[in-house]
């Protein structure tokens, strides 16, 4: 009998934080880095990533909506995302590198709209109840000094327009995510010098 040849299962990363810590930068190096190890990889972002959630994306970051709207549009935008990138790309064993996942809605949606985690879990269970990223990377940064990052790089939309105290419920959801799950969580110190940034997500990246 000739063995089953079973694909090498593809591994997912995302990368998360508050508007301003600096995730993007990180975020190509390891993508690039991927690369040269002659893997498969596929870049994206979240809310968007295909065409129709990148048109929800347009709507979330710059129509005024009801909280229960932005939660359901996330994971609407969350859903075609999974069903046609991110779950092919990880069946035939490509690795996928995601802007923010689902941490981010507990984070922003939960804590910052005080909305609960308990209602993201339950659309999480809906969604993806199989899928959870491999590793994350958690950019950790004080609110005061990521508002004057952003400051110098572009205009708010909906969400970067919120003041420090959105910003500090939402780095308290963070790290309460992080905290409670160690092995997925690399916590990385945004505040330093970028090259110890840089430093940190390549030693921390997954073999
Ligand atoms: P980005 O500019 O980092 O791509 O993020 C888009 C904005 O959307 C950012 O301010 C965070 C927000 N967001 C949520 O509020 N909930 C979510 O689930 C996601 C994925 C993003």
């Amino acid at each position: 009998m000739t063995p089953t040849k079973i694909a090498a299962p593809g591994r997912f990363i995302t990368f998360e934080g508050i508007d301003g810590a600096g995730k993007s930068t990180h975020l190509a190096a390891t993508v690039a880095r991927l690369r040269a190890r002659g893997l498969e990889v596929v870049e994206t972002r979240e809310p968007g990533g295909t065409a129709l959630a990148e048109r929800l994306r347009g709507l979330l970051l710059h129509e005024a909506m009801s909280l229960q709207t932005e939660l359901l549009l996330m994971f609407a935008a969350r859903q075609d995302h999974l069903d046609h990138l991110i779950r092919p790309a990880l069946a035939r064993g490509a690795w996928v590198v995601c802007d923010r996942f689902t941490d981010s809605t507990y984070a922003y949606q939960g804590a910052g709209r005080q909305m609960g985690a308990e209602v993201v879990a339950r659309l999480e269970a809906l969604v993806h109840p199989d899928l959870q990223p491999d590793q994350t990377f958690y950019f950790d940064l004080p609110p005061a000094l990521a508002a004057a990052r952003r400051a110098q790089a572009r205009a708010a939309d909906r969400f970067e327009a919120e003041d420090l105290a959105f910003f500090e419920r939402v780095r308290g959801g963070y790290l309460q995510r992080a905290q409670a799950d160690p092995r997925r969580f690399v916590i990385i110190d945004a505040a330093a010098p970028i090259e110890v940034v840089a430093t940190a997500v390549a030693t921390g990246l997954l073999p």
